[in-house]
C-alpha cells in the first residue's frame, strides 16, 4: 500500500475512533494521561521512534574554557521556539549548546551542560533522568526545556508542569499558584539585588545567595496557601542556588572563586544569555561536590523539607530525608502514576528508562525500585 493512502487511512480511523483531538501531537509531548488506544493513535503519527538510548559519554577535557565562542553566539529566540524555568538550559539552547528550538533529548542535555558550565557527568545524567522520565516523550526519547503545549498562558506539559519538578519558591518565577511559573519575574529578581546590597557587598556571594534563597521561601510562605517544598522541590530549590554559585561565575582565571554580579545574573536569569567573554568554571560540578555544597546551603538557609497548611503556616514534613536517594525514588513513584497502564511498547521504553535514571546515580548507593516489574 502507499505511504499516502496508509496516512489517509490512519487519519480516518483516528477521527472515526474519536481520536481527531490527537491530531498533530508533538513528538516531543508526554505521553502521560493518554488512553492505550490513544497511544496508539499518536504514535501512527510520529515520524521516527527510537525509544530508549544509552547516556553520552563524558567529556574529555574539563578545564575551564571560553564558551561564548564563535561557534556558539547568542540569538534571540525565533517564534516557536521554547524557553522554561532553568536559566542554564534556556542559556544554553539561546547559545546553540542545546537545539535552539528547546526540543531536545536527554543526552544532548547531559553534553551541553558539561560543555556549557561543566557540570558534573553524573549529576547531569542524573538531572536529566530525574525531569525526562516524568516529563519527557520516552517512545520518540524527546523532550522539552518548557512547555510543550500553552492553554490560557498555563503549561499543559513538559518541564514546565508544576509539581513533577518544577516548583515552588523559584528565585526569579513566580509560584504557579499566581499564575505564571517559568517565565521571568522582576519582582522575584529584586530579592537578588536586596541580598547583595544587605550582605554581599553589591554581589551575590555565598552569604547573598543564602539570604536571597531563604527571601524567596519566606514569600511564598506568607503569600502561597498551598506552597508545597518538599523533596524534589526542597532539595532543587536548595541546590540551584549551589548551581548559580557554582556555574553562573566566569572563570577566566579559572579559580572558581568569583562572586555573581548582579549584571551577571541577570544575563542567566532574564535574558539566557553568556556575559561577553564567559569562561566556563575549571573542574566539573557533580556529585559529591553538589551534595555538600547543597547540605552547606540547606544548613545556613535553616529550613527543612515542608507545606504550608494555609499562608504563613509551614508545617515540617519529618518523614522527608530531603536525599538524592529520595528524590530518584520520588520521581520513579511519579513515573509510575503518570503510566498506570502503559502499552506494552511504552511499558518497555519507560522500563529502561527508569534503568538508565538509576544507573545514574552512580556511586550513590540508593536502593532500585521497578514499579513495572524487573
Ligand atoms: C540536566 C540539566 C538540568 C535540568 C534538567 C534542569 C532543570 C531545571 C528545572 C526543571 C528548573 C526549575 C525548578 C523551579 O524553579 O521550579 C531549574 C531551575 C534552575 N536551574 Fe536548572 N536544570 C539543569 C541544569 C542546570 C545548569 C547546568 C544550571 C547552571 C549552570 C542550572 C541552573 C538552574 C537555576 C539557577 C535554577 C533556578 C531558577 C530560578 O529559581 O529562578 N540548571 N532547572
Amino acid at each position: 500500500m502507499k505511504i499516502q493512502n496508509l496516512a489517509t487511512i490512519t487519519t480516518l480511523l483516528s477521527s472515526v475512533l474519536g481520536f481527531s483531538h490527537l491530531a498533530n501531537f508533538p513528538e516531543h509531548r508526554s505521553l502521560a494521561g493518554l488512553s492505550p488506544g490513544e497511544v496508539r493513535a499518536v504514535t501512527r503519527q510520529f515520524n521516527s521512534m527510537p525509544g530508549p538510548q544509552h547516556l553520552p559519554p563524558p567529556i574529555n577535557d574539563t578545564s575551564s574554557k571560553l564558551v561564548n565562542d564563535a561557534a556558539h553566539p547568542f540569538m534571540p529566540d525565533q517564534p516557536g521556539d521554547i524557553r522554561g524555568p532553568c536559566p542554564g538550559l534556556n542559556t544554553l539552547a539561546s547559545h546553540g549548546y542545546i537545539n535552539r528550538t528547546g526540543v531536545t533529548t536527554p543526552g544532548e542535555i547531559i553534553t551541553a551542560v558539561q560543555e556549557g558550565f561543566n557540570m558534573g557527568w553524573q549529576f547531569a545524567s542524573f538531572l536529566a533522568y530525574s525531569v525526562f522520565v516524568a516529563d519527557g516523550n520516552h517512545l520518540t526519547n524527546l523532550m522539552t526545556i518548557g512547555a510543550n503545549t500553552t492553554i490560557n498562558g498555563q503549561s499543559t506539559a513538559g518541564m514546565n508542569i508544576h509539581g513533577n519538578f518544577e516548583g515552588d519558591a523559584s528565585l526569579t518565577r513566580g509560584d504557579a499558584f499566581f499564575g505564571d511559573n517559568f517565565n521571568f519575574n522582576e519582582k522575584s529578581f529584586d530579592a537578588f539585588s536586596v541580598a547583595a546590597n544587605k550582605v554581599g557587598g553589591g554581589v551575590v556571594n555565598l552569604d547573598a545567595a543564602v539570604l536571597n534563597r531563604a527571601i524567596r521561601i519566606n514569600d511564598s510562605i506568607a503569600r502561597n496557601p498551598e506552597f508545597s517544598f518538599g523533596t524534589p522541590r526542597f532539595l532543587g530549590g536548595m541546590a540551584e542556588t549551589a548551581y548559580f554559585l557554582a556555574m553562573f561565575v566566569n572563570n577566566q582565571t579559572a579559580d572558581n572563586a568569583k562572586p555573581l554580579t548582579l549584571k551577571d545574573a541577570r544575563s542567566f536569569f532574564e535574558f539566557h544569555r553568556f556575559p561577553d567573554g564567559f569562561y566556563r568554571r575549571h573542574g566539573p560540578f557533580g556529585f559529591p561536590l553538589v551534595d555538600s555544597f547543597t547540605r552547606q546551603i540547606i544548613a545556613m538557609v535553616g529550613r527543612q523539607p515542608g507545606n504550608n497548611n494555609g499562608v504563613n503556616n509551614y508545617v515540617v514534613d519529618t518523614k522527608d530525608p530531603a536525599t538524592f536517594c529520595y528524590l530518584y525514588q520520588k520521581q520513579v513513584n511519579l513515573t509510575a502514576t503518570l503510566y498506570p497502564n502503559p502499552t506494552p511498547e511504552l511499558k518497555t521504553a519507560i522500563k529502561q528508562n527508569l534503568v538508565t535514571y538509576y544507573d545514574a546515580l552512580g556511586d550513590l548507593t540508593c536502593q532500585e525500585y521497578f514499579p513495572y516489574g524487573r
